[in-house]
């Protein structure tokens, strides 16, 4: 669609404001046959004096962010200005034509690239792309290019991250006495910017940058991920799932569905891990894949209580006293009635059944503490970023 646009936008440039097409062709013998241009000359009358590049970045697109491979991939096209000292005419003596369209094979183009590019360096533009002269020698050139540069994505706060990708163009085999780049304006232009469904743009920077006679410009792009599918689709199933498995202690042993319903929470957890971690990035070190984990942790440690409890649940036999001591201190208030009326301790009748439902009561609060703690502790070290 918006490659679409910026292709009418170079056709209609290509019409030719001209009054006669015999001005046009005048001018052309004036100016590549007569005046004999050679572009391999950098237009400078003066050669000590640098050739100013102006540099505009307008952003299409972003196509892809790909956190394994770390790169961005980017649609847009740049604005590169700059006076062409032997591309001058007076306008008068050709029909007041003013402004004239050559394809960039045929004149001077400077050697700017993308310096932190994917894929091997190369030109920019295309033969077919053409560039406006002026007759004051001023030269407009519009390349457009599907820009794939290095960024560092950081996923740790991933689905609530933000990155900063760099777009660095550097002239490439010139100095920085010969050819110089400089921002037209500051940032990136968004005006054509087409919405991506993932990423949206937060702001964007742009500064110039000489290093050892190399002249650069850097375009940043801050981005920001749109978290809500990440949400509805994996976040909030999982704390559900986590509060159906911490109810395992809530089902009485003697039912009988202990051990099949926290295996099928386990299960359910086990095949949702499958599905979802298709959708995260496939890099390591993100919050959200610790807390996975733990949640996973957790499922494993109920299974495990469960079966501890099943089997002291269906053991014959008289309690130990060191447990009913133990389950005394809980209650303290009632086992000082108990002791009162004077009783033995095993005359009070605990049984393992009594046992594993108190054992049920501990490990149902202490599991709902560890998940309430580890899902505000995630939530939290996310949200407050
Ligand atoms: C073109 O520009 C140069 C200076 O850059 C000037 O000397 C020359 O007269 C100009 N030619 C025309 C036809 O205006």
């Amino acid at each position: 669609m918006s490659s679409l646009r910026v292709l009418v936008f170079i056709t209609l440039f290509i019409k030719i404001g001209a009054q006669t097409g015999d001005d046009v062709k005048h001018l052309i013998t004036q100016l590549f046959t007569t005046n004999d241009y050679v572009k391999q000359v950098r237009p400078n009358r003066n050669q000590l004096q640098p050739m100013i590049l102006d540099l505009d970045f307008f952003l299409v697109g972003i196509d892809e962010v790909d956190e394994l491979k770390q790169r961005l991939i980017t649609t847009g096209y740049l604005i590169i200005g700059w006076t062409d000292e032997y591309l001058n005419w007076t306008g008068a003596d050709f029909g007041e034509l003013n402004h004239l369209y050559v394809p960039q094979t045929d004149i001077w183009m400077p050697d700017i690239t993308l310096k932190n590019g994917f894929t091997k360096l190369e030109k920019l533009g295309s033969s077919f792309i053409k560039a406006k002269v002026e007759s004051n020698g001023q030269v407009t050139w519009m390349p457009f290019e599907v820009f794939e540069s290095k960024c560092t994505i950081d996923i740790t706060y991933f689905p609530y991250d933000q990155q900063s990708c760099n777009i660095i163009f550097v002239v490439w085999s010139s100095s920085v006495a010969d050819v110089m780049v400089t921002l037209w304006n500051n940032g990136i232009k968004l005006d054509s910017m087409e919405d991506n469904a993932e990423w949206s743009v937060v702001s964007t920077s742009a500064r110039e940058n000489v290093q050892a006679s190399e002249s650069t410009v850097i375009f940043t792009l801050n981005l920001k991920r749109s978290s809500n599918y990440y949400l509805m689709n994996i976040i909030i199933p999982i704390i559900l799932l986590s509060i159906l498995n911490l109810f395992t202690f809530a089902l009485p042993a003697d039912s009988g569905e202990k051990m099949g319903y926290c295996i099928t929470v386990f299960l359910s957890f086990a095949v949702f891990l499958t599905i979802v971690s298709s959708e995260l990035p496939k890099t390591s070190g993100s919050i959200l894949g610790y807390y996975l984990m733990f949640q996973l942790g957790m499922g494993t440690f109920v299974v495990c209580c469960t079966t501890v409890e099943l089997r002291l649940h269906h053991r014959n036999g008289d309690v130990p006293v060191a447990i009913i001591r133990i389950m005394k201190c809980r209650n303290v208030n009632k086992i000082t009635k108990m002791e009162h009326q004077n009783e033995t301790e095993s005359e009070q009748g605990i049984t393992w059944s009594d046992v594993v439902s108190s054992l049920d009561v501990v490990l149902f609060w202490v599991s709902t503490a560890m998940v309430i703690v580890a899902t505000i502790a995630f939530l939290g070290l996310l949200w407050t970023r």
